[in-house]
């Protein structure tokens, strides 16, 4: 098994292995001091992992009970965590008790930010059931809702006790999901890890499973690094944002409906790179996003897209900070007047 300690506001570790999920009681038993332990899910995560987490739960004397909702972003809302706040008053859940995220990002972030405010506070632990919930949204802290306004718009930062991390789960996400967490993976590599990118360039989504473990783990190490850097997100944890800034304008620009997150961050991954590196290193790129099904480029015209980069949390007053990678595995902040940046990328 893996082992990756994140040293945050609270330190906790991070379990990795193929099959973990059958040994999630037993690692639980050794990081809360919880008597219940309460499973938020999706149906979808329910009817494949629901039975075998709460068995290995009650395997070790765990009360167990569960709250189920419809799977998807819709659910990420108000509405659901008014219900998760009845379901755990209705059940008598205590501050010393201990609510499971067992799902992708939507259960990990509606869970955590239930953590983090029922009884001012409670123990979580994640379960990451997507690849993009086991490299990214699990590790961090970060949890919150959507509003009618915007994604994420309510949150708060609330470390877990503990991440159990199975890749196998991964054997039952549609491709298309599966490629969509490869996105934020490629862009782990560019922004702090050449490695971690010659490893990901030389499998595809077919043989790719061989070497998952080591990916996530690799992953998992460089968000650590950048989290416990700036748990807060002051400052070095934008680099996280790498691909995001046209990312968020392509998503925005087809009303969130033709592109995942996974592919407008690769097609702004690869729009970047055309802009800041020399040819050959866009090249692998483009080739590595397209060995995921991810797409290298949008129809949308750039003049279309320039104008929605200012939308995002990234653009103080008129200055926008993005990021670039002129070579591959690090990653630079740059900061630019917008002005300047839709001339730049119009030109
Ligand atoms: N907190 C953070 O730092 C952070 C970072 C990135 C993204 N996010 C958030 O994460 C969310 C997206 O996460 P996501 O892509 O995991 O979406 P998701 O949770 O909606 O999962 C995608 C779909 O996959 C299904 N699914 C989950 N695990 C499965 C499995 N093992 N087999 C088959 N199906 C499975 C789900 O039921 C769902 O339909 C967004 O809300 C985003 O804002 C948060």
């Amino acid at each position: 098994m893996k082992t990756i300690t994140v040293h945050a506001s609270q330190t906790y570790d991070i379990f990795i292995e193929n099959g973990l999920l059958d040994a999630c009681g037993t690692i639980l038993k050794q990081t809360t001091k919880a008597q219940k332990a309460a499973i938020i899910t999706d149906d979808t995560v329910e009817a494949l992992y629901g039975a075998r987490v709460r068995a290995s739960l009650e395997k070790e004397g765990f009360e167990v009970i569960q709250f189920v909702f419809p799977h998807g972003e819709l659910s990420k809302c108000s509405a659901t965590l008014n219900q998760i706040y009845d379901f755990l008053c209705e059940n008598s859940m205590t501050r010393t008790d201990c609510l499971v995220a067992l799902g992708g990002g939507v259960v990990g972030d509606i869970t955590g930010f239930a953590a983090a405010t029922f009884l001012r506070g409670m123990d979580f632990v994640q379960i990451p059931t997507t690849l993009l919930a086991q490299v990214d949204s699990s590790v961090g802290g970060k949890t919150a809702i959507d509003l009618p306004g915007g994604k994420n718009l309510v949150g708060a930062f609330k470390q877990p006790v503990c991440v159990i991390c199975d890749p196998r789960t991964l054997d039952t996400l549609p491709p298309e999901i599966f490629s969509d967490g490869m996105g934020e993976v490629i862009k782990y590599g560019m922004i702090r890890d050449a490695a971690l990118f010659d490893l990901v360039a030389a499998h595809t989504q077919e043989s790719i499973s061989a070497v998952l473990e080591e990916v996530i783990a690799a992953c998992i190490a460089i968000k650590r690094d950048v989290v416990e850097a700036d748990e807060f997100d002051t400052g070095e944890r934008m680099i996280l944002n790498y691909g995001h800034t046209l990312g968020h304008a392509i998503e925005s620009y087809y009303h969130y409906e033709t592109y995942s997150h996974g592919s407008a961050v690769a097609a702004g991954m690869c729009m970047m790179a055309a802009k800041t590196c020399d040819p050959e290193v866009t090249e692998r790129l483009k080739k590595c996003v397209k060995a995921y099904n991810l797409p290298t480029e949008v129809p949308a015209d750039i003049r279309a897209l320039v104008p929605l980069c200012g939308k995002d949390k990234k653009r103080a007053a008129s200055q926008l900070r993005f990021i670039v990678c002129r070579v591959i595995g690090r990653a630079e902040i740059h900061t630019m007047p917008f002005d300047s940046f839709s001339l730049w990328m119009e030109a």
